[in-house]
């Protein structure tokens, strides 16, 4: 049996020199919400994550079975669907799932697949008053409930009282839809639980999908998604935001199915070892050239006055609410993660990233990034999910952030390459900085090999 995961003392545990986050924090102007002042150290027992996780097809097809047939999953938004009719195809891995807006306020889902011959139901996403397979012409009503089959004198064997499409659970969350290949799943209220009340704060159903890109990775669905999962990687990859960024004094809090690495904002690395000025910082922050000239702070700190820049720029759209945010939620990077692979960011960072196996190919998988953004008025149309090119830059869609996210990829492929390459049998992960990997991983063991990690 695998060793349990244990609480940790936040005092007492071993951790990274310099301010603690919950130091930084007493320096809000704001009142800080209790979510953010809360606590959730783990030592998750030393898996030693083994190295074929990332590189056998057996491997991927244990995940397939045991764990993308049955967990709980983000398929889309409810206003990717807004209309009756409206219908999604939600793929993971080989198999693929219909979402359908059925009727005002209920949406279903169903193996996207015919029940006469098999053909997949619908390839694209779209508005139909009816599914009607294309090769035949069988046809159901958008609740699933059969409607009709040509020349059906020759199909006496079928009872079409008893020819519905065989549906699966659908949850909705925040304005996510979730949707569980196992007809027997466990109850989803249960499995958000923990995510749902962290989120009570900073409701993601209020802001629309204005963008979504997703692009074919050269890795692993894993190898993609933990470089995502830690900001111990930000020394060596991003070198270029240190000045700004408190990588290694991240917060990593981690609960039953979702876990947390807040990572603060507008305040320099500890493992930068000179002294920098408030000028410095902000030169960092705000991808200032070194000849551009730096704005300022008029006597606030630097986290305080961008913070209230932000709020200043998101005023128009958010209106009152960036008055009760506090700095620390206006800055810094509250980055969450759902078992198995989906991440909402908290409060007004908008980011949601989603990481899946590219089918059956366990050597590449599809990254998406959607960014999510307050409106007034009317809510504007959800973006619909673009392909980015298989070699196309994230920085030709997400400027500063998608030219970070660029240096994250240069490693995938060589991180695929090497784990083929190595003799080691398994990955070395810190006990706190990488915490997040190593819950995802205890998770992974868990779910696919009845046990956390592998001992
Ligand atoms: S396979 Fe769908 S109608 Fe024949
Ligand atoms: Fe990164």
């Amino acid at each position: 049996m695998a060793e349990a995961i244990q609480d940790l003392n936040p005092d007492t545990m071993t951790r990274s020199p310099g301010l603690t986050y919950q130091q930084l924090l007493d320096q809000d102007t704001r009142p800080v919400p209790a979510v953010l002042r809360e606590q959730s150290p783990k030592l998750i027992p030393d898996v030693a994550v083994p190295v074929e996780r990332y590189t056998t097809k057996a491997y991927h097809d244990l995940e397939v079975e045991r764990l993308w047939k049955k967990v709980w999953q983000f398929a889309c938004r409810e206003e990717d669907i807004p209309e009756v009719g409206d219908h999604i195809r939600y793929d993971i891995a080989g198999l693929s799932f219909l979402v359908v807006r059925a009727e005002k306020g209920v949406i279903k889902a169903f193996p996207n697949a015919c029940l006469h011959r098999g053909r997949m139901l619908k390839e694209f996403d779209g508005r139909a008053t009816e599914l009607r397979c294309p090769f035949h012409g069988f046809a159901w009503e958008l609740d699933g409930c059969f409607k009709d089959l040509p020349a059906q004198w020759d199909f006496p064997h079928i009872n079409t009282k008893k020819f519905d499409l065989p549906e699966i659970p659908v949850a909705t969350w925040a304005g996510f839809v979730f949707i569980n290949p196992d007809q027997n799943a466990a109850p989803f209220d249960d499995f958000i639980a923990d995510l749902a009340r962290h989120f009570k704060r900073w409701d993601l159903s209020k802001l629309y999908k204005m963008t979504h890109y997703a692009r074919v990775m050269p890795c692993n669905w894993k190898i993609a998604q933990e470089a995502f999962c830690e900001a111990y990687h930000v020394n060596a990859t991003h070198p270029q935001i240190l000045e700004s960024l408190g990588d290694i004094n991240s917060q990593v809090d981690v609960y039953e199915n979702c876990a947390r690495v807040i990572t603060p904002s507008v305040t320099p690395s500890p493992l930068i070892d000179r002294q920098l000025s408030d000028e410095d910082v902000l030169r960092s922050m705000m991808d200032l050239g070194v000849n551009e000239p730096v704005p300022n702070p008029q006597g606030k700190m630097p986290r305080a006055w961008m913070a209230q820049n932000s709020r200043e720029s998101l005023r128009a759209a958010a209106g009152s609410l960036v008055d009760e945010y506090c700095d620390a939620e206006m800055v810094d990077n509250l980055d969450y993660t759902l078992f198995p692979n989906f991440h909402p960011w908290g409060a007004f960072n908008r980011v949601v990233y989603r990481f899946r196996p590219n089918g059956n190919d366990h050597r590449s998988s599809i990254m998406e990034c959607i960014l999510l953004a307050p409106f007034e008025g009317e809510r504007p149309h959800a973006a619909k999910m673009l392909w980015l090119e298989p070699d196309q830059k994230w920085s030709t869609v997400y400027g500063f952030l998608g030219r970070v996210f660029d240096q994250d990829v240069f490693n995938m492929p060589k991180v695929q390459a090497g784990l083929e390459a190595t003799y080691s049998k398994t990955l070395y992960l810190s006990r706190y900085n990488e915490a997040k990997v190593r819950w995802l991983h205890f998770k992974l063991g868990e779910w696919v090999e009845g046990q956390g990690g592998s001992q």
